[in-house]
């Protein structure tokens, strides 16, 4: 239908032109102005199904136009059609010759649905540029993506990535070296199968549980993820008033594009502070107790982190920091060497023990939670140093690689740890049988990355809450056909 319409429009716009290039010209504003209206509110899929049949449509209608049209409006009707055609050219240029055919005011356009020009915000490649935003923009208002649509992850990852620069992508979809344990997060949670149980009265499902006493709608909150600013305006602000509508707990990142205090404003939902080691330890100690002033209710110790792993997609893309995008919570610098993400992120290089699990928890009243945990005997070191949570994590595939997925990590850390402590656990985790199933090992809650950030690129607060609730609606379902009402009570031989 898209096509069909660009082709139709182009060949009327080109005919009543009164010469070949103002036939082009209105067959490209043609064109930009259907795209206005993008989709009409119908998801992307169904234009998937629609492109082959459409395309043969347009094409009859080029001959029908060729055949019946008098010479001396022929070309004029071509011309619009080329015209209206022409700015399709720029997906394929890109991925064939890395840049578009148009000037960045009409790439922008193109690939974010925005009309802001960009090229001076670039601080290096521009594929690693992010683009300037407003929720006013036609984009923002197309992407009130369909609810329905949400719960199709791999639809909304898609979508996003089209919204998205190619290095903002990368940085955010891309794990570290041969991305092998990314590769099989998902697939590690869907090689576990339910044992449902019949003849049970499911005509009540609760989600809701509690989180260190926290009181939460869903097993289910918003993994620390960095550079928020970048897929979002509002960055960690938009992130933290969808979770609060879905009535999930966030986690905060040390690397938020928005100060810390100013996150823990923007919702009433509740927060926990993800810590990174930055620059020397009296400033992260600070930054500490500033969390703990903000309200925030346990410190998250991310310790898989000691230095940077080798994301080889940021490499090749030469990712910097978008020049307005700065990492708030970090100390203030304009040097270039810190925009590389080696740069700004190294400054976080940890030299954290376990005696540092102990010294934040004698420093703050928060609960210390330890992220970034994937076997028993550091779980039982960080219980024993004073944590009182231990979180599962590859780190979204991140870091080391390959390394054991949470799935199959999970179980020893509950078996080692579990009667003490809260253990929580991320990666690859995207439908309710998923939850139920780390529900079934021992999980007292999952944890979300990328969904999030898929949510927030496509639909901001909105985006981030459809996606969280989206999920719960999947476990509740599930839960209810294995014949479990509470998330709190999943008996563990409901997986094998
Ligand atoms: C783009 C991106 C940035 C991340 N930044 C951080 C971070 O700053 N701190 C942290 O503890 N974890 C970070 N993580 C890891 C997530 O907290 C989480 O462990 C992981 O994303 C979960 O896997 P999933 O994306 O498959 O859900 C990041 C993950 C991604 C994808």
């Amino acid at each position: 239908m898209i096509i069909t319409n660009h082709v139709l429009t182009g060949a009327v716009v080109g005919a009543m032109a009164p010469s070949v290039p103002a036939a082009v010209a209105a067959g490209v504003a043609s064109h930009f102005a259907l795209d206005a209206v993008p989709h009409f509110g119908v998801p992307d899929r169904y234009f998937m199904r629609l492109a082959v049949p459409d395309g043969l449509v347009g094409l009859a209608a080029i001959a029908v136009v060729a055949a019946r049209t008098p010479a001396d409006r022929r070309g004029r009707v071509l011309a619009g059609i080329v015209g209206a055609c022409l700015p399709d050219m720029d997906k394929p240029s890109r991925q064939f010759f890395g840049r578009s055919p148009f000037p960045a005011l009409l790439d922008d356009y193109w690939t974010t649905g925005t009309r802001a020009s960009s090229t001076s915000r670039c601080a290096g490649s521009r594929s690693s540029c992010a683009r300037p935003r407003s929720p006013s923009l036609p984009w923002f208002a197309a992407s009130a993506v369909p609810r329905v649509a949400v719960m199709d992850l791999v639809a909304l990852e898609s979508r996003a990535r089209d919204l998205l620069p190619q290095g903002v992508y990368d940085y955010y979809a891309g794990g570290a070296e041969a991305e092998v344990t990314l590769g099989e997060a998902g697939s590690a949670w869907q090689a576990r199968r339910l044992r449902p149980r019949m003849l049970r009265d499911v005509s009540s499902v609760s989600t809701a549980t509690t989180l260190l006493g926290t009181a939460v709608s869903m097993p289910i909150g918003v993994a620390p993820w960095a550079l928020q600013g970048m897929a979002h305006p509002e960055g960690e602000s938009a992130t933290a008033r969808g979770a609060a509508d879905a009535g999930a707990l966030m986690t905060v990142p040390t690397t938020a594009t928005v100060p810390l205090e100013e996150v823990a404003k923007a919702s009433d939902g509740p927060k926990w502070f993800q810590l990174y080691r930055v620059r020397d330890g009296a400033y992260t100690d600070e930054l500490v107790l500033r969390a703990a002033d903000a309200g925030y209710r346990a410190l998250v110790m991310t310790v898989d982190l000691p230095v940077l792993g080798r994301r080889l997609r940021d490499l090749v893309n030469e990712f910097v920091l978008p020049d307005d995008i700065r990492l708030a919570n970090h100390p203030p610098t304009d040097s270039l060497g810190e925009r590389t993400l080696d740069g700004a992120l190294g400054t976080i290089a940890s030299t954290w023990t376990f005696d540092d699990v102990g010294h934040f928890a004698a420093l703050t009243s928060m609960p210390v939670v330890v992220k970034g945990v994937l076997r028993d005997d550091d779980a039982r070191q960080c219980v024993d140093a004073g944590a009182a949570a231990v979180w599962v994590s590859t780190h979204g595939g991140r870091q080391a690689d390959p390394v054991v997925s949470s799935a199959s990590a999970l179980p020893a850390v509950v078996g080692t740890v579990g009667e003490d402590v809260e253990v929580y656990v991320d990666g690859g985790l995207r439908r309710g049988s998923d939850v139920l199933g780390a529900l079934a090992l021992g999980a007292r809650a999952v944890f979300l990355g990328r969904p999030v950030i898929w949510g927030l690129a496509t639909g901001g607060a909105d985006g981030v809450r459809d996606v969280l609730v989206e999920l719960t609606e999947s476990l509740r379902l599930t839960m209810a056909l294995c014949g479990v009402t509470d998330v709190r009570d999943v008996p563990p031989d409901l997986v094998t």
